[in-house]
């Protein structure tokens, strides 16, 4: 595979991509030429037909600690607005139909936590500490995290913590639903991880799509919509061959063998 300057890729069990964020001076603080390699990593791992799942972490001390604030400093409205900075963040979610695992410790501050709420499902350890920040700076969330956290936490705590700055724990994030479960340590968590997307990897990935196309659809449509929504998706998973394969195994009391037709 490529070689990149500020990430570790790899594909450490079968089916699943493996991507660490490797800029430890900056404490991963995200510019852009971190964004474009990772972008460049997903779209690889979202092409490779051999991986079905992909896990994403930084370092013990920093899944990111934010948008890289001395790229940004001296950037004016009219750059900011005519180069549609931080547009290449979105790409990185838009195109990825495989399950994307946040795996989280250390700093996930500012952009570092608007990518990891990113993930479809997140996971940290008991020393993560989220945040967003930007109002410290002068600023506010630009990568998603105005309208990400409210969905995740509820709207009081996301406004509690963007309008004050103030550190979410890794304890509150799993109360409060941000991560779906707390490790105790770095290692715990993204083997955790790791383990998830195996899990993953070994269903048929046209069930795994159309199930990942469907709960994203619940944070855009209301109730109503998004079911109708389900259901025609549900009735076409009856056109697939992994349909009758999965069935007619339970049926035989045999394990399933998938062909992801
Ligand atoms: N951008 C650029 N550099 C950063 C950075 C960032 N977001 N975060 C850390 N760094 C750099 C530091 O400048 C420092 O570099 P030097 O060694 O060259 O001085 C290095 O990483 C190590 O950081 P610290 O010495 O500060 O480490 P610490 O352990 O004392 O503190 C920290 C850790 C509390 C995370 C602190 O680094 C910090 O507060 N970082 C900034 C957090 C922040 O404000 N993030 C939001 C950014 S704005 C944003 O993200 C906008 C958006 O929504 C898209």
């Amino acid at each position: 595979g490529k070689t990149y300057e500020h990430l570790l890729v790899s594909s450490p069990k079968p089916g699943v991509g493996f991507i660490q964020l490797n800029r430890p001076k900056a404490l991963n603080a995200l510019f852009t030429p971190l964004i474009l390699e990772l972008n460049s990593a997903l779209r690889d791992f979202q092409a490779d037909k051999s991986i079905s799942a992909i896990v994403l972490t930084g370092s013990e001390k920093a899944f990111a600690a934010g948008a890289d604030i001395k790229e940004m400093k001296d950037l004016t409205f009219s750059h900011a607005y005519g180069s549609d900075f931080i547009e290449s963040w979105s790409d990185l979610v838009t195109f990825l139909k495989k399950p994307l695992i946040t795996a989280i410790n250390g700093y996930a501050l500012g952009g570092g936590c608007e990518l990891a709420m990113m993930g479809d499902i997140l996971y940290c350890s008991s020393k993560a500490v989220f945040g967003q920040p930007e109002v410290k700076l002068g600023v506010i969330p630009g990568a998603g995290g105005s309208q990400r956290l409210p969905k995740a936490i509820g709207k009081s705590r996301a406004m509690d913590a963007i309008l004050t700055g103030d550190n979410i724990t890794a304890k509150q994030a799993g109360e409060w639903g941000l991560v779906a479960k707390v490790f105790e340590t770095p290692e715990e968590c993204v083997n955790g991880a790791l383990a998830t997307a195996e899990k993953i990897a070994r269903y048929s990935q046209i069930a795994v799509k159309a199930a990942k196309e469907v709960v994203n659809k619940s944070q855009d449509l209301g109730i109503r919509e998004g079911v109708e929504f389900e259901r025609r998706v549900f009735h076409g998973l009856f056109g697939s061959q992994d349909q009758k394969i999965g069935m007619k195994a339970f049926a035989e009391k045999q394990k399933p063998s998938w062909t992801n037709e």
